[in-house]
């Protein structure tokens, strides 16, 4: 019984709190900043579907697996995959798995960290007298400026850095509790506003209106790696707060109530958005700067805007930050197991090389901004390369481990569950399903 061990690291004061923490992680840019812009570049409605269906039919099944590992292994993915290995007497490659999560962790923690640094740099916006053009106008104005680009993304990794060197279950706990909540709060004001904006059906039917013409291979694709990127699925960030979590909670409850916060949060994001978008003239497919173009100029025409905006920008970045932290903390509790460091000695190493990374990708918007990789930017390749490519592979081989490898018992006890209906499901979604149909969609996209 692996389970009723402890992890080095600690365990979570109350039940409440993974639910917090793992939501903290999963709901983020990824909700506010991503969703809305990748539904607006990929027509919408079409998008929208496959990417629920992949949140309903592959990730959560994932996610449900990600933390069991989790909490059986008790230590930093890479350690607990070596770990479940040897119990399921599979071999020792498997810890590569936690590795290469880790690394992801890192990449997507370069480029996060820059379009984090934009929601910072956005609650001293001021929100006055916005239109259309003046806030695009002042988005690419922040664009075009490396050093504005790389300031922001400075404090904000400098701001993670603090958070996870002092040990994340301390800090972490308290401030989710609290602000979490009124992030949803506000995401749910701007969606009052957004019913009198005189296009509030118009932005609904975009959203959930499926043009089936679109599903193409790239949407396909697309609404996959952003259904791993939203649940913080496929590389670790999830195994490693299992490892965290009591041994009598319940794992498929949690998982669905993870799940479903942060795709309710996405969708109230995209309600909230893209009647703003068609209310003034803006263009779906404004790609990343969508919510910061959008946004404001609601903002600076509500009451008591000033107050709502920086509030929810404050929020934003404080949502930003729960997820960056649980994108280096695979990586940070590995180098303390395996190399015995500190944990600020951890912290600082792997937020160094975040940050040169995530110095490139700043760059990439203006003076890098010819220097391609398979003619995306770097900031769009390292996107590309994380959320399309790294996280659906870490999560087919997350199922192909779970569903496939590790004994049947082992699974049933660590899930403390007997072998019934629902059961049945869930174990053939990760043996079949899962891996199958990430599986076509690489299939389908690359060849
Ligand atoms: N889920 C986060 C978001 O939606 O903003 C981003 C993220 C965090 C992705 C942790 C992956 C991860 F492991």
């Amino acid at each position: 019984m692996q389970s009723n061990r402890e992890s080095i690291h600690g365990t979570w004061s109350s039940r409440w709190t993974f639910i917090l923490a793992a939501t903290g992680s999963a709901v983020g840019l990824g909700n506010i900043w991503k969703f809305p812009y990748m539904a607006g570049d990929n027509g919408g409605g079409a998008f929208v579907l496959v990417y629920l269906a992949c949140i309903a039919i592959i990730g959560l099944p994932i996610m449900l697996g990600e933390i069991m590992i989790g909490r059986r292994g008790r230590s930093s993915p890479a350690n607990t995959m070596k770990i479940l290995a040897i119990e399921a007497k599979a071999s020792k490659a498997w810890t590569l798995l936690g590795a290469t999560g880790a690394l992801a962790g890192l990449l997507i923690l370069s480029f996060y960290s820059v379009a984090a640094g934009w929601a910072l740099s956005y609650v001293f916006n001021g929100f006055q007298n916005i239109t259309a053009e003046s806030s695009t106008a002042s988005f690419n104005e922040l664009l075009s400026s490396p050093t504005s680009l790389i300031f922001w993304h400075t404090l904000f990794l400098v701001i993670t850095i603090f958070i996870v060197a002092r040990g994340i279950l301390e800090g972490l706990e308290k401030w989710i509790n609290t602000l979490m909540p009124m992030l949803f709060v506000i995401v749910l004001l701007l969606c009052i506003y957004s019913t009198q904006t005189g296009a509030f059906f118009e932005g609904l039917v975009y959203l959930f209106q499926p043009d089936f013409s679109k599903i193409t291979p790239e949407v396909m694709l697309e609404a996959l790696g952003q259904a791993f990127f939203t649940l913080s699925l496929g590389m670790g960030a999830i195994m490693a707060y299992g490892a965290y979590m009591p041994a009598d909670q319940n794992i498929g409850k949690t998982a669905i109530s993870v799940a479903a916060l942060d795709t309710g949060v996405a969708l109230l994001a995209g309600i909230a958005i893209f009647p703003i978008v068609f209310a003034n003239g803006l263009a779906a497919s404004e790609g990343p700067g969508l919510v910061f173009v959008t946004l404001p100029i609601a903002f600076s025409s509500m009451p008591f805007g000033v107050f709502f905006g920086t509030l929810f920008f404050i929020l934003l970045s404080i949502a930003a930050l729960s997820s960056s932290i649980s994108l280096i903390e695979p990586g940070v509790a590995w180098l303390i197991e395996s190399l015995k460091i500190k944990r600020i000695t951890a912290t600082l190493g792997l937020g160094l090389v975040a940050w040169s990374l995530g110095i490139l990708s700043a760059l990439s918007f203006n003076l890098l901004g010819e220097f391609t990789i398979f003619g995306r930017n770097f900031f769009d390749a390292t996107d590309f390369l994380t959320n399309q490519i790294m996280l659906p592979l870490g999560g087919i081989f997350i199922a192909i481990f779970v569903g496939w490898k590790m004994k049947k018992e082992d699974v049933l006890e660590e899930l403390k569950i007997k072998e019934g209906l629902l059961f049945k499901l869930w174990y053939f979604s990760v043996r079949y399903i899962s891996p199958v149909m990430v599986g076509c969609v690489f299939l389908y996209f690359f060849f």
